[in-house]
C-alpha cells in the first residue's frame, strides 16, 4: 500500500502496512514514521475508551436532541463506525482527512467483523459514502467526509459539540498540535462542547488552557496512563 508523505510539504509515496494490535483489531502502521493509526495495545479498545466513553457518552449525558462531531484525521473510519453503532442520539459527523485510505486497505481492516454485529454493513457504507457532502448513512447518522488538509479548512464557528482530535502524535507530526490548529478546534466548538484526545502531553495541555479550555486529565486506555478532555466554557 502506498500512502503519501506530508512532512516535507510535498506529496511522495510512503508505505503503509496493516498490522494487528493487542486486542485483535487491525490498524495501519507507517514504517517511515514508526507510527500507528491507533494504540498498539488495541485499536478498538482505545477508540471505545477515548472517543466513545469520554466523548460521545459524556456528551449524551447532557440530554441533547442531536450531537455534532468533528473528527480531525478520519483515517480508517473506526471512530465514525463506533459512533454510528454506539450513539443513542442523532449524530451529525464531519471527518477531515488529507490522505484517505484506499479501498484495498478498507477491505483489510477487521472492525466490521470484530464488532459490527447487526451493523456490519455500516462500515462499508461509511467508506462508500461520497466525499464533500452530507450523506445519511441512516436517519440517525449523517456523515460528511472532507478530503482536505486541516491547515486550509475552516470549521463552522461554534458548531460542534465534540471534537475527536485524532491526529498522529506530536513526535510524528508536531504541526498538528500547534496553537494555530488548536485555535481552529476551539473556534469550531460550541460553548459547553469538548475536545477529546488520547494525547496527554504537558505542553499540549498548557496550550489548550492558554486558549481558554478547561482541561481534564482522565485515565487513559490500557497501556496509557492518561488522556485529555478539554471543555470550551
Ligand atoms: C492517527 S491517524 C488516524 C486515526 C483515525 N481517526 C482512525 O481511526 O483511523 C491520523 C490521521 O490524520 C491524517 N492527517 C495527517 N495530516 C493531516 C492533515 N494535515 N489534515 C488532515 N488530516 C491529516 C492522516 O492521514 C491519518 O489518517
Amino acid at each position: 500500500m502506498l500512502g503519501e508523505q506530508w512532512l516535507s510539504g510535498e506529496l511522495v509515496a510512503m508505505k503503509r502496512e496493516i498490522i494487528q494490535t493487542d486486542d485483535g483489531s487491525s490498524t495501519i502502521y507507517i514504517p517511515e514514521l514508526d507510527e500507528n493509526y491507533h494504540s498498539s495495545h488495541g485499536a478498538i479498545q482505545e477508540a471505545e475508551h477515548v472517543f466513545i466513553q469520554h466523548g460521545l457518552k459524556k456528551m449524551e449525558e447532557k440530554g441533547l436532541s442531536s450531537i455534532s462531531i468533528f473528527e480531525m484525521g478520519f483515517g480508517t473510519g473506526l471512530n465514525a463506525f463506533l459512533t454510528k453503532i454506539r450513539a443513542s442520539t442523532p449524530i451529525l459527523y464531519v471527518g477531515i482527512e488529507a490522505f484517505p485510505v484506499s479501498e484495498g486497505e478498507v477491505n483489510s481492516l477487521n472492525y466490521a467483523e470484530r464488532i459490527g454485529g447487526k451493523h456490519r454493513s455500516d462500515f462499508s457504507a461509511i467508506h462508500a459514502s461520497k466525499w464533500s457532502e452530507f450523506v445519511e448513512i441512516d436517519s440517525q447518522f449523517s456523515l460528511k467526509k472532507v478530503h482536505q488538509k486541516i491547515e486550509s479548512y475552516e470549521l463552522d464557528a461554534n458548531f460542534f459539540d465534540i471534537i475527536y482530535f485524532d491526529a498522529f502524535g506530536p513526535r510524528a507530526q508536531g504541526d498538528m498540535w500547534e496553537i494555530d490548529i488548536l485555535q481552529k478546534m476551539y473556534d469550531g466548538l460550541k460553548k459547553g462542547g469538548a475536545l477529546v484526545t488520547y494525547c496527554a502531553r504537558g505542553q499540549f495541555k498548557r496550550d489548550l488552557k492558554s486558549l481558554g479550555f478547561e482541561v481534564e486529565s482522565l485515565p487513559g486506555p490500557p497501556g496509557k496512563r492518561e488522556m485529555t478532555r478539554a471543555w470550551k466554557i
